[in-house]
């Protein structure tokens, strides 16, 4: 009952707590879901060098006598991996495409085919009879070219006013904005999961711990919803990086804007953004989106490895705590006792891989000169490594966590071996026999090492043990030295 009124109590926590800390703006505005791709990639096709030559040439090779050497080609070649932004950059050329039209940059008729169009490819590509081409090197690219393969010359006509610089930026952040709505639906999932262990396990005692030595005794109701407060700030981070991200790059074109009449308010309404960016040359080359999304998903990396390190300890044929069911237990090949949490210590492991993806982006982007330069290409692999990454730890440590029995009797007996209830001893000095604290922990220190030498816990001692030690203890110490006692007593706010 009254673990029931707690859980309202910190449902409702929930939700306040995870809102940016200045922004408590209402999210609903303007705001459109676009469906981040979880399609697995497709390997692109390595077309032969004469084609390439002229496909290439047909995008910006005006200039150019030769094609690409195939090393350039190789190294210049996103498609492998920015294939995934395609709903992101389909939506954001369809949202372009329309206000061209309303500016009457663009006729209605071409407007009209560029259209249909992109949401032919966009079917194509979502049923996977896509082709991607290599030597045209990106996601836009290969959408271009196959718009001008159905439409013909009018799909050159998409391009004006834009450039692939703010064309990526704003199909990224698009990308990145998903990924942060997704990453928090799972996040509250994960927490609900906490809080329902939590509230199963709300009378369960523990040992707690300081310097992984038992320290005082606690619930594992208690210990569970510390991992709730840290997984409510990770989504107010990841809301405060939404906040700040939603900013539309599109119209910056390459660097400086263009000098055609184009609407910057009607594309970033229709993407869902709160706003343009005010600075075309900012808004090519900022990618602090991608790092705060990073550094967010490190410190949430960082929360879930500690839980996987505990619930690995906890599994230990050592401690005993906890137990994981058959579905996430792995066995030894050759120890047939083993029950593995295998589960816990990659989630404790792939903390390295996202942790890595934020120095890696960082440090590309460390010392770049404005505005873009091709090196922020690198900026994708990295998010989206950690995206992936995160997604897989938060399901299975949700899915881990949800049937994982605590042992009670052993976690009980842990929690008053370690002398766990000493701290309690001491406050009793103080509150009745009215003992300075400091002094009270040298007596209540002495009665430790006098149990300690008994072999006993120290509500095993007798009272005339204790009074040896100090002469003025009455049997009321024994009300203070059960684990139980202990943990209701500790009833200050946020004990
Ligand atoms: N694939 C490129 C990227 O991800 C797109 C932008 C290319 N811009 C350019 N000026 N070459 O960054």
């Amino acid at each position: 009952m009254a673990m029931t009124t707690a859980k309202k109590a910190i449902d409702t926590r929930i939700k306040l707590r995870i809102l940016p800390l200045e922004q408590n703006r209402d999210r609903t505005m303007n705001e459109k879901k676009i469906i981040t791709s979880k399609q697995k990639p497709k390997p692109a096709t390595i077309l032969p060098s004469e084609e390439s030559k002229k496909v290439a040439n047909t995008m910006w090779g005006g200039r150019f006598k030769d094609s690409p050497d195939v090393l350039m080609e190789n190294i210049n070649a996103s498609i492998d991996f920015d294939q995934r932004l395609y709903i992101q950059d389909i939506t954001a050329s369809i949202a372009h495409c329309k206000m061209l039209v309303d500016q009457k940059i663009l006729d209605t008729s071409a407007g009209k085919s560029i259209i249909n169009g992109l949401k032919e490819i966009k079917n194509e590509i979502d049923k996977g009879s896509f082709e991607f081409k290599k030597s045209l090197e990106d996601i836009h690219l290969n959408i271009e070219g196959r718009l001008a393969e159905k439409i013909g010359d009018d799909a050159g006509r998409l391009h004006t006013a834009r450039s692939r610089n703010d064309q990526v930026a704003t199909g990224f952040k698009l990308w990145v904005r998903d990924a942060i709505d997704t990453l928090d639906e799972e996040l509250k999932n994960f927490q609900t999961a906490i809080l329902d262990q939590a509230e199963k396990n709300a009378g369960t005692i523990m040992p707690g711990f300081t310097h992984l030595q038992a320290a005082q005794p606690i619930t594992v109701g208690h210990h569970l919803l510390a991992y709730v407060e840290m997984l409510g700030r990770d989504r107010g981070r990841l809301r405060d990086a939404r906040a700040r991200l939603n900013e539309s790059p599109l119209g910056s074109a390459a660097l400086a804007g263009t000098s055609f009449p184009i609407n910057r308010e009607q594309t970033a309404r229709e993407l869902g953004f709160d706003r343009p960016s005010a600075n075309s040359m900012d808004a090519v080359s900022d990618r602090d989106f991608a790092l705060e999304f990073l550094s967010t998903a490190s410190i949430t990396a960082l929360h879930l490895s500690r839980l996987g390190e505990e619930i690995v300890i906890w599994c230990s044929a050592q401690f005993d705590f906890a137990r994981l069911s058959d579905a996430f237990s792995t066995g030894s090949s050759i120890m047939p006792q083993k029950r593995n949490p295998d589960g816990a210590e990659l989630v404790r492991g792939k903390s390295g891989r996202i942790i890595a993806s934020l120095i890696n982006l960082i440090t590309v982007i460390k010392g770049l000169p404005m505005a873009y330069s091709k090196d922020l290409q690198e900026d994708k692999e990295p998010v989206f490594e950690a995206a992936d990454s995160l997604s897989i730890s938060i399901a299975v440590m949700t899915a881990m966590l949800k049937d994982m029995e605590f042992n009670v009797q052993n976690l009980k007996k842990a929690a008053e071996s370690g002398f766990t209830t000493a701290t309690d001893l001491a406050d009793w000095m103080v509150r009745v026999l009215n003992i300075p604290f400091r002094k009270a922990h040298n007596i209540a220190g002495q009665m430790v090492s006098i149990a300690e030498e008994k072999g006993c816990r120290l509500d095993e001692l007798s009272l005339a043990e204790m009074k040896a030690v100090e002469p003025k203890f009455t049997n009321d110490v024994f009300s203070v030295l059960g684990v139980e006692e202990s943990v209701i007593s500790r009833n200050s706010f946020g004990g």
